[in-house]
This record gives structure tokens, sequence and C-alpha cells, in this order.
């Protein structure tokens, strides 16, 4: 197992623990990976698991992971298929016990994927959301659909980074932990660490893992990161958009 830690990363976003040193990539199986994991760590589980049938009780193992390592105010962040869709989120919710919050649309605008035996132009993918808690908010207002776009430099089925940063940004606090469990070319760990939240993600193969090292190392760390909600406050991250903050009153439907 390696562990990668960056100095800088490391200045800037601070070390982790002995048992959890923030951050890194770790080569082996997630199943085992994430046990070593300790209890209510992790903010976010961002992550885009293999989706092929034989996969699929993947899902279950996460979702299981996630009830023990997710902070009570943390989120599952799951990308699924749009056929496996219904079985993952019974799987999640029901066997489970996960909470449902939302499924959000990862819009895939230029894709020229076809589904021949439905006749359907695939034009977006299901991003499930679930939560520990049935009360949990996201720190600031998240968009529950964005354009995602595959990026194929890296990994035969790379996620585009803009809209992993964006919804990092919604979904954490500065300096919190976002773990991908399925690192693939890195996606996450690159979004994670350019907007200033510290990351850790496993992948089972080790030229996939060594590509997405050599990835992560030449992405820069933020200089500075403003908490979108406290606007005059500079801490380990990235400037915000807008500071949003939310009162009682907000109302999410
Ligand atoms: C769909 S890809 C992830 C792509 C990634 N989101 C990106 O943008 O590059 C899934 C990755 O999970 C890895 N993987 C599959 N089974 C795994 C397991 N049990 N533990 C860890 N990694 C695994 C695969 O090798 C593959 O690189």
């Amino acid at each position: 197992m390696t562990n990668d830690n960056y100095k800088l990363g490391e200045f800037l976003l601070g070390p982790g623990t002995p048992e959890m040193p923030f951050s890194g990539v770790y080569e082996g199986d997630c199943r085992s990976l994430l046990e070593k994991i300790p209890v209510e760590t992790i903010d976010l589980i961002m992550t885009d698991p293999p989706w092929d049938n034989e996969s699929l009780p993947l899902y279950e193992d996460v979702a299981l992971a996630a009830t023990r390592i997710l902070k009570p105010s943390g989120f599952l962040f799951m990308y699924t298929g749009n056929d496996n869709y219904a079985w993952i989120l019974d799987i999640c919710k029901n066997s489970v016990g996960l909470c449902y919050f939302r499924t959000f649309a990862g819009i895939q605008e230029n894709s020229d994927d076809m589904y021949y035996k439905k006749a359907l132009f695939v034009k977006w993918r299901p991003i499930l959301v679930m939560t520990r808690n049935p009360d949990v908010r996201p720190p600031y207002w998240t968009p529950d659909a964005l354009k995602t776009n595959r990026d194929k430099r890296f990994h035969q089925w790379g996620q585009g980074v803009e809209p992993l940063e964006r919804w990092i940004r919604c979904l954490t606090r500065p300096g919190d932990v976002v773990l991908d469990p399925f690192c693939g070319g890195g996606a996450t760990a690159v979004s994670a660490k350019t907007v200033g939240r510290r990351w850790l993600t496993f992948e089972i193969d080790h030229d996939t893992a060594e590509i997405a090292r050599r990835r992560i190392r030449e992405t820069q760390p933020p200089l500075f990161v403003m908490d979108e909600l406290v606007s005059s406050e500079v801490v380990p991250g990235t400037m915000p958009e807008l500071p949003i903050v939310f009162t009682p009153e907000d109302n999410y439907d």
C-alpha cells in the first residue's frame, strides 16, 4: 500500500492522523481498505463504481461502509446507470438503511451513446445521493443537475472534473475529507484537491493507480480557501462563488 502524502497539501490541509494519513492513493480492493477507515471520519464519499453486472454488489459494500465511516452530516454520492439505478436505490435504502437525499443528474449533452434495445439517445446519468440521517442538508446551495463530460485522457471511464469540483464545493466545507473507493484516473481526488478538500482514494489496479498519482501530484492545491458561509474567514481551500447563508426559512422544494 502506498501512502501518497504531498507536503504542500499537508501544509495547507493538515496531515490527518496516524490511522488516517490524508491524502493518498491506496492500492487494493476497496472492500478491505474501507474497513480500515475509522468511524465517522468522512464528509463525502463521491464515486463512480464499475457498472457491469458482476460489480453490482460493490454498490452495497460501499453503502454499508458509508453507514459506519460517514460523519452524521456526510453524503454518499454515487454515479449509477439508468438500468441499475432502481436496484441500487432499493439496496441502499431498504437493505442498508441509508436515507434517500435526492437523485442528481449528470447531463451528457454531447454524448452520442445510443441504447439500441430501447431506442434511446442516452443524455444523462443518475447520481444517487444518500445520507445517514433524514434531516441532513448540504452546507451550501447545491445544483441537482450539472453538465458532465467524459475525460478519457487518464482513464477509459474518466469523468470531467468541472462538475465534480462544483459538487464537492457545495456538499463539503474547506478541509473536509472526500473519499473515492474507485479511483480510476483520479477525477474525484483531483477535484477535491483543487478546491481545498482533503481526499483519499482506492484503486485495485496498479497501473491505473500510478496514472492517478502522477495526475494528482501535478494538481495544485489552492493558495487560499474561503469558507462560503463565513465569507470574511480565510481557511484552507479555494475561493468561493457567491457566499450563501442558510436561514431556517429556506425551503428546498
Ligand atoms: C468507472 S472507473 C472510475 C473512473 C473514475 N471516476 C475516473 O474519473 O477516472 C472504476 C474504477 O474502479 C476500479 N475498481 C474496480 N473494482 C475495484 C475494487 N474492488 N476496489 C478498488 N477499485 C476497484 C477499476 O479498476 C476502475 O479503475
